[in-house]
């Protein structure tokens, strides 16, 4: 068979051994619009240990690689940081290709892993903050629970200084490049934001715990080394400092307007609603129609923004169905701090708009403008009702940043 896929040196022991989903568009419910990466490592000490797997199909890409420094034969121990499939899919088939029979987990990784796959005898649970010599390495465990799983933990290597963070700092990026430093920074940035707006968001409190216990803990450190994406060698802080200033979900001037349209009403209003946002003090203004923006994008925008809007017709007696999707994922991923409100157009039954205040109500998106419903087609008073509903926004803006 033809010499296709080769590991990666990272360090002197480390390797990068994972596969590259090229193709891959969607991410139950996250559009992964630029594919992604299974990472999984290998530790090539006295114990050769392999540090999580790939999706299930990558199997045999990820088998290569290894197979590319040492005989999987030789692979001793499997250590599994994170239970989602993505990472572990393959782990029954790993175990029976390689000389491996014990797989370490956290204790709720032990047993989500048995949940999923039954594997009796071949999981043992490790204590945060445990530590295991492997040769001239040390592998020690850090819970990370709920970020983003119950079993999340991260492995430090002392000795190679890479800390091994499962999904934690990591992206939906298909690359041949290895290292963030090799990709535009910009493109980093955006992927990296994605993935804590579309994963992290609702763990924010726990994501400001973890970094402040990063942080004390000091640790030399080399590389971050995620699950997914680039791996990070120059400025490995950087990712973790992002996600602290996202953690904070501090309120700014940017507003993200989002609707659908039956007849290009609503449509209008969000383009009045915009203008007067500009107009009130908001320094950006992100339209977002639903016909073209996915629900993970939204989310991506809202990262970093203050106000939300929302736009829809009634339809049936409902809001449009796109618009209720948006708002179904944007309430679970819980992002706080929000100003916002609600407009829409109807043709003989308004409800969308009392629905949408309910929903920005649950949300806790603070409505600081009286929502605007109209009947059929604006007329040029609608257009300025809209207008003025967008500076109120605008302007609550410019006044909680003030007082913030
Ligand atoms: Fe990449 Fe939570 O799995």
């Amino acid at each position: 068979m033809a010499h296709v896929y080769d590991a990666v040196q990272l360090t002197d022991r480390v390797y990068w051994v994972g596969a590259i989903d090229w193709g891959i568009r969607e991410f139950h419910g996250y559009a992964t619009s630029r594919g992604t990466t299974y990472n999984a490592y290998l530790v090539m000490d006295e114990t050769v240990t392999l540090v999580d797997t790939v999706k299930a199909h990558f199997k045999d890409e990820m088998l290569a690689r290894v197979a590319s420094v040492v005989d999987p034969s030789r692979v001793d121990l499997l250590i599994s940081n994170h239970s989602e499939m993505d990472h572990s899919g393959c782990l029954p088939e790993v175990l029976d290709a390689t000389g491996a029979t014990r797989v370490l987990a956290s204790r709720n990784g032990v047993k989500a892993l048995q949940a999923h796959f039954h594997l009796d005898g071949a999981l043992e649970a490790v204590d945060n903050g445990q530590t295991i010599r492997l040769g001239a390495t040390e592998a020690t465990f850090v819970e990370t629970k709920m970020l983003h799983w119950p079993d999340s933990m991260m492995t430090y290597l002392s000795g190679e200084e890479v800390l091994f963070s499962q999904d934690g700092f990591g992206m939906h990026l298909a690359s041949s490049e290895r290292f963030a430093d090799q990709l535009p920074a910009d493109v980093v940035r955006h992927e990296l934001a994605k993935y804590y707006a579309n994963i992290l968001m609702p763990f924010s409190k726990l994501v400001m715990k973890a970094v402040a216990s990063l942080r004390a803990m000091n640790l030399p450190l080399a590389m971050i080394a995620p699950d997914h994406g680039p791996i990070f060698r120059e400025d490995p802080m950087g990712p973790v400092e992002a996600w602290a200033h996202w953690a904070e979900q501090k309120p700014t001037r940017k507003a993200v307007v989002v609707y659908d349209t039956m007849w290009h009403s609503t449509a209008g209003m969000a383009q009045a609603v915009a203008e007067g946002l500009a107009e009130g003090g908001a320094t950006s203004v992100k339209v977002m129609p639903l016909a073209s923006a996915h629900r993970s994008d939204v989310a991506t925008e809202l990262l970093e923004a203050g106000a939300l809007l929302v736009g829809s017709p009634t339809i049936n007696n409902m809001v449009f169905p796109t618009v209720a999707d948006v708002l179904t994922y944007l309430e679970g991923l819980n992002r706080r701090h929000l100003v916002g409100a609600a407009f829409g157009s109807y043709g003989w039954n308004g409800k969308a708009v009392g629905t949408l205040e309910e929903w920005l109500d649950r949300m806790g998106v603070e409505r600081v403008a009286d929502s605007v419903n109209l009947l059929y087609v604006p007329d040029a008073d609608g257009l300025a009702r809209c207008r003025g509903l967008g500076r109120q926004v605008g302007q609550a803006l410019v006044e909680r940043e003030r007082t913030c």
